[in-house]
């Protein structure tokens, strides 16, 4: 019974929200690439790369978000296994950097349904809040408090599933599944507040966390891609499934 309530109010609650699809050419995208084009990848990464500057202040009329500095609520951490055991969040994140953003690639096979990118970040500078515990290889970890993470020269990987459905008569993009995976070269990163504030302990786990801080990250990784591709799935869907296909990917 209570299961067919709240599947009735989320009918009514989608049903009163009426997409509002873009009905001209954007100033973001000057034109659209040609899916029959033989060099339709390097156009698109034009696209993408033409795009940036614009999602540097947030595109509101597709929801794209302001990407300088980004907001992020929640990047979720839930890893039990292996040297590195991990369980809390990073909360109410900013990240500043992913405006300087470059396109290295796309490669978009519409056959197969799939749209991955490849981005360069020369750096990424985050202030969040932090509450974690856990085992960082050897050591215990556990803390409520700031967190301040540096990351140079970041390249990522976005693999997307999508598909082409119609809506309201037009042809949009729907991202049905990402994944995500980030390479780094550098890492510096601060957790205030360790143990309750313990000075000697909280020193001793950051002097650690920054000696093996790309050992950790990889051992990390995969969490982390999930958490971030879980915001840039809904970040994708709401400016794409706005954008006709027509504006960005003609016949
Ligand atoms: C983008 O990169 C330039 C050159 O490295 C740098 O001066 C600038 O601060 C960066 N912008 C942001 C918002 O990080
Ligand atoms: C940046 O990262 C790329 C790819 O991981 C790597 O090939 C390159 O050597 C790195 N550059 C620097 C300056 O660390």
């Amino acid at each position: 019974m209570r299961g067919a309530q709240i599947g009735l109010v989320l009918m009514l609650a989608s049903a009163v929200v009426s997409i509002k699809l873009l009905n001209r050419q954007p100033e973001w995208i000057k034109i659209p690439c040609h899916r029959k084009d033989p060099k339709v990848n390097e156009c698109l990464k034009n696209t993408f790369q033409g795009m940036f500057p614009f999602m540097a202040r947030g595109i509101p009329e597709v929801n794209i978000p302001r990407f300088e500095p980004l907001f992020i609520e929640k990047i979720g951490i839930t890893k039990g296994h292996g040297a590195v055991t991990l369980a809390g969040n990073f909360n109410h994140l900013y990240a500043h950097g992913p405006s300087n953003t470059t396109t290295i690639y796309t490669s978009l096979d519409e056959k197969a349904g799939k749209l991955d990118i490849g981005l360069h970040i020369p750096f990424i500078r985050t202030e969040s809040q932090y509450d974690l515990k856990g085992n960082i290889l050897l050591l215990p970890l556990v803390g409520v408090g700031d967190a301040k993470l540096y990351l140079k020269n970041v390249t990522t990987e976005v693999f997307m599933k999508v598909t082409f459905p119609t809506i309201e008569g037009e042809e949009v993009m729907k991202v049905e599944h990402m994944k995500v995976e980030f390479k780094l070269s550098h890492c510096r990163v601060h957790l205030d507040n360790l143990f309750n504030g313990n000075k000697v302990l909280g020193h001793t786990v950051n002097t650690f966390l920054n000696k093996n801080s790309l050992e950790i990250l990889d051992e990390l990784n995969e969490n982390i891609g999930d958490s971030l591709a879980f915001v840039f799935l809904k970040v994708m869907n709401d400016a794409f499934g706005r954008i006709p296909t027509k504006y960005w990917l003609a016949a």
